[in-house]
């Protein structure tokens, strides 16, 4: 049975206080999800001490959006995964479509903050996706047979045992225009294809996420699709009632 996971990405939003009304309403508002699934919250840095004391004794657990590529050293700015270890952090995001668009982030260093993630025991959540623009020109499977290939070729595709993918159409964060289920099964199981072809086993265990506007109103269909194990959620995440339905879709 595959995990799934339904994970909050905050991105630069929130402030102590507005966490903490948000993180005291998810810990009542979500049910137990039960072995096979959990729901998880992945937060600015400078957050990551308080919602740790918030949900260390709860089934929600938490992460970082962002991870070095290095262990340490002269790296102004910078946070290493073993830094995030001592917040007790579950998951890093890598590859986040706004990091690599915005920050320049290449696929080279993609898979290298998810063997630095890796390496310090915290799984990686790794997103890959098209923007409209590959999409129009039919290049989609190209751009993230691409974006998989650079971590497999780093990492090897057993790393992926220990990470979870998601995929974000570029066209879909943020802009309220959700994949249908059909375009994101779809590119769900290319994943799983491309993975197949190296390791049947590896891709079988997979959990793949789907992101880009799910919302608690489209979300029960999103997760019903056969590649999809649950989402990755931006705006619907800072919405109390909104993640928590969220959260409620992946139990089935
Ligand atoms: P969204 O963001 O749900 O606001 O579209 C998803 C993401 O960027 O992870």
């Amino acid at each position: 049975m595959r995990k799934r996971l339904v994970a909050g990405n905050w991105k630069m939003h929130g402030n102590l206080q507005e966490n903490s009304a948000l993180l005291n309403a998810l810990v009542t508002g979500i049910p137990v999800l039960g072995n096979d699934a959990s729901c998880a919250v992945c937060v600015p840095y400078p957050y990551l001490a308080s919602v740790q004391s918030k949900l260390q004794d709860t089934d929600i657990k938490w992460g970082a959006q962002n991870v070095s590529q290095y262990e340490k050293g002269a790296y102004t700015g910078e946070v290493s995964a073993s830094m995030l270890n001592d917040f007790n952090c579950t998951y890093a995001i890598v590859g986040h479509s706004e990091r690599r668009m915005l920050f320049g982030e290449s696929s080279q260093v993609v898979a290298e903050k998810y063997v630095a993630a890796q390496q310090a025991g915290l799984v990686p959540i790794l997103c890959v996706g098209e923007t409209l623009e590959q999409r129009d020109s039919d290049i989609t499977e190209q751009v993230i047979d691409e974006q998989l290939k650079a971590v497999t070729t780093l990492a090897g595709v057993n790393s992926l045992a220990k990470a979870v993918v998601a995929y974000e159409p570029v066209w879909a964060i943020g802009t309220g225009k959700t994949a249908t289920p059909q375009q994101a099964q779809e590119i769900h199981h290319f994943i799983r294809q491309g993975i197949a072809s190296q390791d049947a086993e590896i891709a079988a265990g997979l959990t793949v996420l789907y992101g880009g506007s799910v919302k608690a109103s489209n979300a029960a269909e999103l997760f019903a699709m056969a590649d999809i194990d649950g989402g990755l959620i931006g705006g619907a995440s800072l919405i109390a009632d909104d993640f928590i339905a969220i959260c409620k879709a992946i139990r089935s």
